[in-house]
């Protein structure tokens, strides 16, 4: 056991660096032995737990950064209330593990050998290294042991995650084990957001006041799902705003079936429990064994909606996408083009090449083949699982049209799927037990395809094996990695424990956690052999977007849905909970799937929010909209650090009314780009001022127009005229949409 007194007076500090912005930051954990609690700050943040006097910890506080020397209460446990709320039903756990009396929405439910179902979960021991704090806890009768880390994050977040450890002779089953639960301050008046979606309609921003009892936010998918998104924000009524107030925030990192329940009891506890999804889930928990839940991350600010927004953003570009840790700064993405869109399946080398050419004269920098390169792949009822490149379509392989696209200046990227197979195809002839599959069941087919069980050891090796070879053998630099169907039939009889003789329904179970421990597993292997190769997560749009895949891949593709005026409310979800760097948008041909005719530059413009590609078909293209394309990405090429990797400030909802705007400051506060949409002109009004957010009042900025005659004001402006008065835009008539960049050129 770790001697708590041993950390008695250790306070851990570390600092640090933002070489952007020089902005240094803080994380400290600061234990307070003698009060039994602990402190920690994160960025402008504060977290306090502390153990009670019957030995439970308690959650204290979570709000705004609290000086060194200012102390909360210690730890009490709260009185029961009746006979029907035990204190452990009143007493905010930091980790509520069933039993005691308990009945609101627990972290832990786990069953003993010897028939008991309930645990009581007390205090041991403290270990502090770095930013990292760690609380063992331990069940006052069964040999179980509960440890719970603390990660702080300069930029204010706090990554919380559990592990289970059996420390008896039998085994446990474990029922549920979240994450973390998060304890709002008791009170009334918050409201909560949350994201909702569909297959073409992703991130939808939801919010409504809290009310008493529960909300479910969760994925039974097998994936993240489009249904929902792993991250939740709360608020207060009156007094959080885009720009001000106080708002609790986070999300997850775990790609498999995942669950948030939102709980707000009778006596006004708002609770935040989270992690892998409890629906279907089992985990036989061998003596000796831990089990560890995944990553779920939080923060609060004082500077509302906005200001949370891009803490997540920061905190992404800094600390989770691939690259992280390095001095540098994160690499800004490359103008994609994709050929689904123009050529669907139906393609050849030569046909690619003629796009690729196009591409090239458009200003794009990498060149993507999409889904039909392999296999028998002419449409979706074929080919899945044959990652061999088809003669039919490329004779000499993919070495002359990757030759060509290098010989254009541009990078390669293809498209894959890998945990898929349809049943016409030569490995599911030769495996089909590598199908997911319960033995008397017929397996549900969509898109044609089914599910590879990636929990399977010999699925996952194939499936690194032939990527690598993929990657080793051409010169790629991306993949679209793709992921288009959900879970039926979810069996594993051949699961450690169970058997085709004597299945294990039990022991199946962590197919859902096996399958997406060893997706993180190919996935990291192929970037430690292959530094250099980028990947995006597509799962028909934005299905599989959450912190786990970020870790891993450079990028996302949000939506299939690429209209213009769908795709500006799926990017404000969107900017909610992931940096604009990963948001990919494409400029795609009209009408849209909603059947909507828009101009080119409006689609850009919209295109340009987060990481702008096109995938319209280009040799249909005249030889003018050729010349704005070229136009509009060489202005992008401008601004594309700004807008990916500064602070965005959402100055207008698309959602709320016709104009919409977005604004951009860099890190260093040196760029700020504005980009504003008229939707439809009514009653001959003028486009209303728009006032500028996140400038320096007293530095003078100089202002570029993408179109001159849309603004005509006055070219050097300062800080403090550009938020207060603001800029007049002539936006006018139905679609409209132009840029301005702000370069600052003095401070005072
Ligand atoms: C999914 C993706 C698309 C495209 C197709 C290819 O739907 O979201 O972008 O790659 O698959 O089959």
């Amino acid at each position: 056991m770790l001697n708590p007194l041993a950390h008695a007076c250790c306070s851990v500090v570390s600092l640090a660096l933002f070489a952007s912005s020089q902005l240094i930051a803080q994380t400290a954990v600061r234990p307070q032995p003698d009060r039994q609690q602990w402190y920690l700050d994160a960025g402008n943040m504060t977290y306090v737990m502390g153990v009670n006097e019957q030995g439970i910890l308690q959650s204290l506080y979570w709000g705004t950064k609290l000086s060194a020397g200012g102390f909360v209460p210690r730890a009490k446990s709260l009185p029961e209330r009746a006979s029907q709320y035990a204190p452990a039903a009143t007493t905010p756990q930091e980790y509520p593990a069933y039993g005691a009396g308990i009945f609101p929405e627990t972290a832990l439910k786990v069953n003993s050998s010897n028939g008991d179902r309930t645990l009581i979960l007390k205090y041991e021991s403290a270990k502090v290294s770095d930013s990292l704090l760690e609380l063992v806890l331990r069940d006052t009768k069964e040999p179980l042991r509960v440890h719970l880390y603390y990660q702080l994050f300069p930029e204010g977040l706090l990554a919380r995650w559990s592990r289970v450890e059996n420390i008896g002779k039998n085994s446990f089953g474990v029922e549920n084990a979240a994450s973390a639960a998060w304890n709002l301050p008791t009170g009334t008046g918050y409201t909560h957001r949350w994201l909702t979606g569909m297959w073409g309609g992703e991130f939808q921003l939801n919010q409504e006041p809290l009310k008493a009892g529960k909300s479910v936010q969760e994925s039974r998918t097998g994936h993240t799902s489009h249904e929902a998104n792993p991250w939740f924000s709360f608020g207060k009524e009156g007094e959080t705003t885009e720009e001000s107030g106080p708002v609790w925030f986070g999300e997850l990192g775990w790609s498999g079936n995942w669950q948030i329940v939102t709980e707000y009891t009778s006596l006004h506890q708002p609770r935040i429990t989270g992690g892998i999804n409890p629906f279907d889930f089992h985990w036989t928990l061998e003596a000796g064994a831990s089990f560890v839940t995944p990553k779920f991350y939080a923060g609060y600010t004082d500077g509302g909606d906005g200001q949370a927004s891009r803490i997540l953003s920061r905190f992404q570009l800094q600390e989770i996408l691939p690259k992280r840790g390095e001095t540098r700064e994160p690499k800004p993405r490359p103008i994609i083009y994709n050929s689904w869109e123009a050529t669907e399946m139906n393609f050849t080398g030569d046909t690619q090449i003629a796009l690729a050419e196009r591409a090239a004269k458009a200003g794009v920098e990498r060149f993507v083949i999409d889904d039909g390169w392999f296999g028998k792949r002419d449409d979706d009822h074929a080919g899945l699982g044959d990652w061999t490149v088809t003669p039919k379509k490329f004779p000499q392989g993919l070495k002359p049209v990757i030759d060509r696209v290098h010989a254009l200046g541009m990078d390669f990227g293809i498209w894959v799927e890998p945990e898929m197979v349809n049943r016409d195809s030569d490995l599911y002839r030769q495996h089909p037990e590598w199908a997911m599959q319960f033995p008397n069941r017929e397996q549900s087919e969509e898109r044609n395809q089914l599910m590879l069980n990636l929990a399977r050891p010999d699925v996952k090796e194939w499936m690194f094996h032939w990527l690598d070879k993929l990657v080793s053998e051409n010169d790629i630099a991306f993949l679209k990695w793709d992921y288009n169907r959900i879970w039926s039939e979810p069996g594993w009889n051949t699961a450690p424990g169970s058997s085709a003789s004597h299945p294990n329904p039990d022991a199946e179970k962590a197919i859902y956690t096996e399958a997406v421990r060893n997706l993180y597993n190919v996935i990291d292997r192929l970037r430690a052999k292959h530094p250099k190769l980028e990947i995006e997560s597509c799962s028909s749009g934005g299905g599989r977007v959450d912190l786990g895949i970020l870790e891993r891949t450079d990028e996302v593709w949000p939506s299939d849905n690429t209209d213009a005026l769908d795709r500006q409310n799926i990017q404000y979800g969107y900017t909610q909970a992931y940096t604009t760097q990963t948001m990919v948008a494409w400029v795609t041909d009209v009408p849209s799937m909603d059947h909507r005719l828009v101009p080119l530059q409006y689609r850009f413009v919209v295109a340009m929010q987060g990481a702008l590609g096109i995938g319209a078909d280009l040799t249909k293209f005249s030889d003018a909209d050729l010349a704005l394309s070229a136009k509009l990405t060489a202005f992008y090429k401008t601004i594309r650090t700004t807008v990916q990797q500064g602070k965005l400030y959402r100055l207008a909802s698309p959602m709320m009314g016709e104009p919409s705007q977005m604004e951009y400051v860099a890190e260093d506060g040196s760029q700020a780009v504005l980009l504003a949409f008229q939707h439809s002109q009514r009653l001959l009004l003028a486009y209303p001022g728009v006032r500028l957010r996140g400038l320096e009042p007293n530095a003078m900025y100089r202002l570029h127009a993408l179109d001159t005659e849309k603004y005509s004001g006055e070219a050097v402006v300062s800080g403090s005229v550009l938020m207060g008065a603001g800029v007049n835009l002539t936006l006018g008539g139905d679609y409209d949409s132009t840029a301005l960049v702000l370069e600052r050129v003095s401070r005072q």
